[in-house]
């Protein structure tokens, strides 16, 4: 993956309109690079963009703000990759661990957060507006540093 930059906000933006159902808007990604979290993407070979993933840092955690693949590059991996990658990334600062909120109806996410080590530790209730009314938020964490390096 390589860092997100104003120029991919377009083509990121296209995918995310496309795969999830309340997407962030434009001036949510851009808060994101301004604000600088970490925004990275993942691109082929040829410079095409398939999936991107924004991590904010704070006060000796992270929490994952956004992931998304771009539809037909899903179920190859590159979710669990990306999201490897961002965890191995709070881990080099020192981080002791990422956590994310996702909606109870999000089962893809929610098998992906789980597979990769991640455990709910709490639930709002009714925190999302969904279609039909509200929706709960799951709150899931994964724990970086283990009791024998602190
Ligand atoms: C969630 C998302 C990022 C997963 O990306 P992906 O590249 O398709 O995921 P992977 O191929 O790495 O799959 C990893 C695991 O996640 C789970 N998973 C992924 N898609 C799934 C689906 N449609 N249904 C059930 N489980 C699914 C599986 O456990 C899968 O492992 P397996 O393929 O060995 O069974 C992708 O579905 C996506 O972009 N969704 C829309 C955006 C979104 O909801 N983001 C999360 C909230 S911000």
């Amino acid at each position: 993956m390589r860092a997100m930059t104003q120029d991919d906000v377009d083509v990121v933006l296209a995918i995310e309109q496309a795969v999830q159902r309340f997407p962030w808007t434009r001036g949510n990604f851009a808060d994101a690079l301004n604000s600088g979290y970490l925004c990275r993407v993942d691109e082929t070979e040829s410079g095409g963009i398939r999936g991107y993933a924004i991590l904010m840092p704070a006060a000796g955690e992270a929490e994952l703000l956004n992931i998304g693949v771009a539809a037909a590059q899903q179920r190859k991996g590159l979710g669990r990759a990306m999201l490897a990658e961002m965890v191995e990334t709070a881990r080099a600062k020192q981080l002791r661990r990422v956590f994310l909120e996702v909606r109870s109806s999000n089962i893809a996410a929610i098998a992906l957060y789980r597979s990769a080590g991640y455990s709910e530790i709490g639930v709002r209730r009714g925190y999302y507006q969904g279609a039909n009314g509200s929706e709960d938020a799951i709150t899931m964490a994964c724990e970086l540093m283990g009791e024998s390096n602190g």
